[in-house]
């Protein structure tokens, strides 16, 4: 993706994220900063420290999904962890490093991924000049084995000639038109299949900056399997393994390092999880102890990966949590100060329900519209069913717990579930759905509210 502006980042949330403006506004801020950063002149870039975001609000108001969206917005390696994983039972302090370990691994892959897809061309020209051979070796007659017989071309004078490019080129030209795609052939393939391998590899071995997957596999004879396949198959296989092997990995892993320290953005969901400093119970690591450990990345540290020491002084971090029980003055000093920016999202009433049922390209009134239709069902909603929808998901947050936009897959999923059930077979598979409709599938249940805390 290329740079965004500020408002073209919140035009983009927008089309998926209904109000909460000012999380939108600071996210966007904050991205377009890392991009004014690099074009700063470099001795200055290096005092430009990124301005760490905390987004506050009560749950289900789009903190996460405001991250998810950024994530495909930008081009920038993004990483999303929970902060409460790191206070599970078996992990050790230094596992919060594993964080930025993960956001290499995925930047490599994604360059990775996308160098393969910039030899795609040259490897499949290579391919095919792999399967040509197997089909028609250029050894001599004479030590051609007998199974493996050269293809019977319906032009004999062209082979009785011999091996040579006429032949090669007529058969190239049958492979292109798919002629042979059917044709079964002998192919030698990578065995993949080496478990032993992989129990090594996540012993926290990592952290010295070994590879040891690829040591081992290293000293392990290259195991292949000989397979039949179509042609069809076997180009498929061998354009993969070529592109694979134009890839130049040095360069990938440079280049993923390099991403990383300079637009990387690590989002840290869960954050009020470990604040509040109460000693934990039972072998639970402290909630203090995680954000200690958070803070030297945060502020900016060396940590060693499989790809290189990455210095995460200028990864830009995004926290998020409801602090429904704790508050953001419950977190340490030092890891506060290192998130200056606090934005709050404010909890959804019902016109921003009405709005999140319809207006985003995800809408769920579109998804369950699209979902029925797939059994010749087509459904649609009166806007005053939608009202009633809303004015029903801000009663029974009122009434039980407020779980902010989740409600409202709660009350389609309820409200549809008759139609959900008997579709293909509906009588009429015109249904149109309305404030009664919605009424007296629902109101039953909103009406008494044990029930409400149960089903909806
Ligand atoms: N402002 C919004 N606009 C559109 N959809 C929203 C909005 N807020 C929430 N949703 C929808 O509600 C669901 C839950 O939202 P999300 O995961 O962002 O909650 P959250 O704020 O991260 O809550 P939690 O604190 O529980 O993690 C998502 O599926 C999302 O589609
Ligand atoms: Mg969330």
């Amino acid at each position: 993706m290329k740079d965004l502006k500020p408002r073209e980042i919140v035009k983009e949330l927008d089309k998926y994220i209904i109000g909460q403006k000012d999380a939108k506004k600071s996210v966007a801020i904050a991205l377009r900063n890392r991009w004014r950063r690099r074009q700063v002149e470099p001795d200055l870039q290096d005092e430009i420290a990124p301005k760490n975001i905390i987004l506050i609000g009560p749950t289900g108001v789009g903190k996460t999904e405001i991250a998810r969206r950024l994530a495909n917005l930008t081009d920038s390696p993004f990483y999303k962890v929970e902060a409460s994983k790191f206070t599970e039972v078996g992990y050790v302090g230094r596992d919060v490093e594993s964080m930025i370990r993960d956001l290499v691994e995925l930047t490599v892959n994604t360059l990775k991924a996308r160098q393969q897809e910039a030899v795609q061309e040259k490897a499949a020209r290579l391919a095919e000049e792999r399967v040509l051979d197997i089909l028609l070796p250029p050894t001599p007659r004479s030590n051609v084995p007998e199974d493996n017989k050269p293809i019977q071309i319906s032009d004999h004078t062209a082979q009785n000639q011999d091996t040579g490019s006429g032949t090669r080129e007529k058969l190239r030209t049958m492979l292109r038109a798919g002629k042979l795609d059917t044709r079964q052939i002998d192919l030698d393939v990578a065995d993949r299949s080496s478990p032993m391998v992989e129990i090594f590899s996540n012993s926290g071995i990592e952290e010295m900056g070994i590879n040891v997957k690829d040591m081992l596999g290293n000293l392990m004879p290259k195991s292949t399997k000989r397979r039949k396949v179509s042609v069809k198959e076997a180009l498929k296989i061998l354009t993969q393994e070529e592109a694979a092997h134009l890839v130049d990995m040095d360069r990938v892993k440079t280049d993923a390092v390099a991403m990383v320290e300079q637009s990387g953005i690590i989002f840290i969901d869960e954050i009020d999880k470990i604040a509040g400093k109460e000693k934990s119970q039972g072998p639970e690591v402290s909630k203090e102890g995680v954000q200690r450990d958070l803070l030297p990345i945060v502020e900016g540290s060396s940590v060693p990966t499989k790809y290189g020491i990455v210095k995460t002084d200028h990864i830009l971090f995004i926290a998020s949590g409801a602090f429904h029980v704790s508050k953001p003055s419950d977190l340490i000093p030092e890891l506060q100060g290192r998130f200056p920016i606090r934005v709050e999202l404010t909890s959804l009433g019902a016109d921003e329900f009405v709005r999140i049922l319809t207006e985003p390209k995800n809408a769920l009134v579109l998804q369950y519209i699209a979902l029925l239709r797939t059994e010749g069902v087509d459904i649609s909603f009166t806007q005053d069913a939608v009202e009633k929808i809303a004015a029903i998901a801000v009663d029974v947050n009122a009434s039980t717990e407020n779980i902010g936009a989740r409600r409202l897959h709660t009350l389609m999923e309820k409200l549809l579930e008759e139609i959900l059930f008997a579709a293909p077979d509906v009588a009429d598979p015109q249904i149109k759905i309305d404030a009664a409709f919605v009424e007296k599938q629902l109101m039953d249940i909103v009406k008494n509210e044990d029930l409400s805390r149960y089903i909806l």
